[in-house]
């Protein structure tokens, strides 16, 4: 049995592939390179969906602006239950009010879903009312708008839109799996989506950039990283940020959400002090967990750079696993119609190792 499945092909698809060994991912037969910082989410949604619904239209940021203003509606079942929990609690909530099914306006509005929902639980848990969505605009200048009011600048907007591209879609990997396995027992699309969000939350996953954050506040300076990190692992904890199932080598979306960084932080005061900072704490993390586990490739991956990337555009570390949500949506439905398009119920076998049942006397 492989411990965690590692290395197990569990699934055929053409949604995206991940090469651990060249440190390279190819969505849909276009590179991360041709797609990062080039393209709107709007576009890699399409690219993902292509094929998958027989409906789909050319453009889609018109109808995901009207999908992202009909799901508005289920904001009014934000209640007092919901605003002590955390955002992507909430998020998951409202998300599994959407009906389920498996036709391209359910994909439409579960696309929408983890944007409009983090918005509103993100203001409501401030104290400001919620802002409706404005079908107008493009999901990612939506996002920031709905977010944190205002007119997002167009450098802001590509930001948002490469993060969304960038995390859009990456293999088999725990969410996108939970989600097919959901998919293939015909359970639809929205479930299918409730349980990537559910997958996603886990620190070991999606829940990784908020503690980046947490990590560069405590450390504060350049000088402290090597003790604090020492400390770290000494306790046993896992370095957030960093290390991959799957990449042996730096995961390129680091470096793709690091240029889009110092890009949107071009020309504005902070921008060298923070980015140098965890560039040091980057260097100093990846020394000593070389010196710890040096048979283990333990690299930067998606997350140090992500924590980066969100504190930049203003979102709270609370809701970091949220935005994650919001482009890996479209890869979880993009994969959730290719099993249900192709792929039988999955159901792998186990090993009992449990006792043997008592004789009878
Ligand atoms: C994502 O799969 C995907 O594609 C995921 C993702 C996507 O786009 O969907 O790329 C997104 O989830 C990125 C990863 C975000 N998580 C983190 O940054 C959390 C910190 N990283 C880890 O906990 C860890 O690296 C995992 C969970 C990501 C991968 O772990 P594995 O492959 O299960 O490896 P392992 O837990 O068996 O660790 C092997 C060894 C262990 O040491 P030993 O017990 O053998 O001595 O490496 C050590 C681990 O302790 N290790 C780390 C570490 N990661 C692994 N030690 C310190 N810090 C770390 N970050």
């Amino acid at each position: 049995m492989s411990d965690g499945l590692e290395n197990v092909v569990a699934a055929e698809t053409v949604m995206s592939e991940v090469d651990g060994q060249r440190g390279v991912l190819i969505i849909r037969g276009r590179s991360l390179d041709d797609l990062a910082g080039r393209t709107r989410f709007e576009e890699v949604a399409r690219l993902l969906f292509d094929g998958f619904f027989n409906d789909l239209p050319d453009d889609l940021t018109a109808a995901l602006g009207a999908a992202r203003a009909e799901v508005f509606g289920e904001v009014a079942a934000l209640d007092t239950g919901l605003m002590d929990r955390s955002p992507i609690e909430a998020m998951r909530a409202l998300t599994a009010r959407l009906a389920d099914g498996d036709d391209l306006a359910t994909a439409l509005r579960l696309t929408a879903a983890p944007a409009v929902f983090t918005a509103a639980v993100v203001r409501a848990q401030a104290g400001e009312a919620p802002i409706a969505p404005d079908p107008g605009l493009t999901h990612a200048a939506d996002i920031l708008r709905m977010t944190r009011g205002g007119t997002p600048t167009k450098a802001e907007t590509e930001a948002l839109d490469t993060y969304l591209v960038t995390v859009s879609d990456h293999g088999l990997n725990a969410s996108t799996f939970a989600a097919r396995v959901i998919a293939s027992t015909r359970a639809g699309l929205t479930s299918a989506v409730v349980g990537g969000i559910s997958a996603l939350k886990g620190p070991l996953h999606g829940g990784a950039p908020g503690p980046v954050i947490d990590m560069l506040n405590e450390i504060g300076r350049p000088e402290n990283a090597r003790q604090w990190i020492e400390q770290a692992l000494a306790r046993g904890d896992r370095l957030m940020g960093f290390g991959h199932r799957v990449y042996r080598v730096r995961d390129p979306r680091a470096d793709a959400l690091k240029a889009a960084v110092r890009k949107l932080r071009e020309g504005s005061n902070s921008q060298p002090a923070r980015v140098e900072f965890a560039e040091a704490v980057e260097a100093a993390a990846l020394a000593i967990l070389k010196e710890h586990k040096p048979d283990r490739a333990l690299d930067t991956n998606v997350e140090f750079y992500t924590a980066l990337l969100l504190e930049a555009l203003a979102f709270p570390p609370s809701a970091f696993t949220c935005v994650f949500a919001m482009g890996r949506v479209a890869g979880w439905i993009a994969h959730a119609r290719e099993q249900v398009a192709g792929g039988r119920l999955i159901r792998p076998q186990s090993r009992y190792v449990g006792p043997a049942p008592l004789k009878a006397a």
